[in-house]
C-alpha cells in the first residue's frame, strides 16, 4: 500500500522567503502550493486577535512592547515587512480575521494558540470562527494541552491539535492519555518516525510534524508517511513532492 502524500503547510506563511505572520507571506504560501497555513496568535489589550509570534513587538516589526499592552489600532500603524526586507515595507501586523478573509475553504488554517490569557484566547477564537461559520478546515493548536482539551470542551465543533517538543514515548499513547477528541499531533519533527506515523494513524490520528526545511528533513518526513509537514518552503516541498 503507498502511503499518502503529505499536506504542504506553510510555517507562518512561507517565513523563509516573506515576513512571517503577514498577509504577503500567506499569499505567497499559497503561491508556492501550500494546501495549508499556520500562524501564531496573541490577545491585543483590545481583544484583538494579532497574528504575531511573539508577545512582543520588538523582533517583527518597527514598533516595541507587549502585544497584550498595545490596541490594535496602534498594532495596525506599525511596520511587519521591512525588517525582513525592504520589498516587504508596508505590511502589517493582520488579525486572525482578516487572514480568514484571504484563505480560500479548501486551505487547512493552524492557529496556534500561544497564550491562553486566561482563556480569554480561547472564547475569542471560538467567537469569531462560529461568526464565520468555520469549523471546517482549522485545526488549533498549542503547547498548553490543558488550553487545547478546555477549547475542545467548549467547542466540540472546533478540531483540536497537540504541539511537543519532548519526547512523550508513545505520540499516539499520550494523546489517548488525555481522552480528547483530538485531530493531529504536531511534534517537533526530530521526534517522529515511520512506526510513530503508522501508530497514529491506526488510532485515527494526523501528523504535523514543525518545522522542516531542509531537504534531506523534508524526505525523511515524506518517506515516514505524515499526514503534513509544516515547513518555511512551500516551494521547496512542492518541488519534492512532484
Ligand atoms: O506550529 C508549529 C510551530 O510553529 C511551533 O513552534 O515556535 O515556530 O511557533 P513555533
Ligand atoms: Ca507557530
Amino acid at each position: 500500500m503507498s502511503l499518502p502524500r503529505p499536506l504542504i503547510i506553510g510555517h507562518r506563511g512561507a517565513a523563509g522567503e516573506a515576513p512571517e505572520n503577514t498577509l504577503a507571506s500567506f499569499e505567497l504560501a499559497l503561491k508556492q502550493g501550500a494546501e495549508g497555513i499556520e500562524l501564531d496568535v496573541h490577545l491585543s489589550k483590545d481583544g484583538e486577535i494579532v497574528v504575531c509570534h511573539d508577545p512582543t513587538l520588538d523582533r517583527t516589526t518597527n514598533g516595541s512592547g507587549w502585544i497584550f499592552e498595545a490596541v490594535y489600532a496602534d498594532i495596525r500603524k506599525l511596520d511587519a515587512g521591512s525588517w525582513f526586507d525592504e520589498r516587504y515595507t508596508g505590511q502589517y501586523v493582520p488579525t486572525l480575521g482578516e487572514v480568514l478573509d484571504i484563505v480560500p475553504d479548501h486551505i487547512l488554517i493552524n492557529v496556534e494558540i500561544k497564550h491562553s490569557y486566561e482563556g480569554r484566547m480561547e472564547k475569542a477564537v471560538l467567537e469569531l470562527l462560529r461568526s464565520r461559520g468555520r469549523f471546517h478546515n482549522v485545526v488549533i493548536s498549542s503547547f498548553d494541552h490543558k488550553c487545547m482539551l478546555r477549547l475542545k470542551r467548549e467547542e466540540p465543533l472546533a478540531a483540536i491539535g497537540l504541539l511537543y517538543a519532548a519526547n512523550l514515548g508513545s505520540h499516539a499513547g499520550y494523546a489517548r492519555s488525555l481522552n480528547a477528541d483530538i485531530l493531529s499531533l504536531h511534534p517537533q519533527h526530530q521526534l517522529i518516525g515511520a512506526d510513530d506515523v503508522a501508530e497514529a494513524r491506526a488510532a485515527g490520528l494526523r501528523t504535523y510534524p514543525y518545522t522542516a526545511n531542509s531537504e534531506a528533513d523534508l524526505k525523511r518526513l515524506i518517506d515516514a508517511g505524515v499526514s503534513g509537514i509544516i515547513t518555511d518552503y512551500p516551494a521547496r516541498l512542492a518541488a519534492l513532492l512532484k
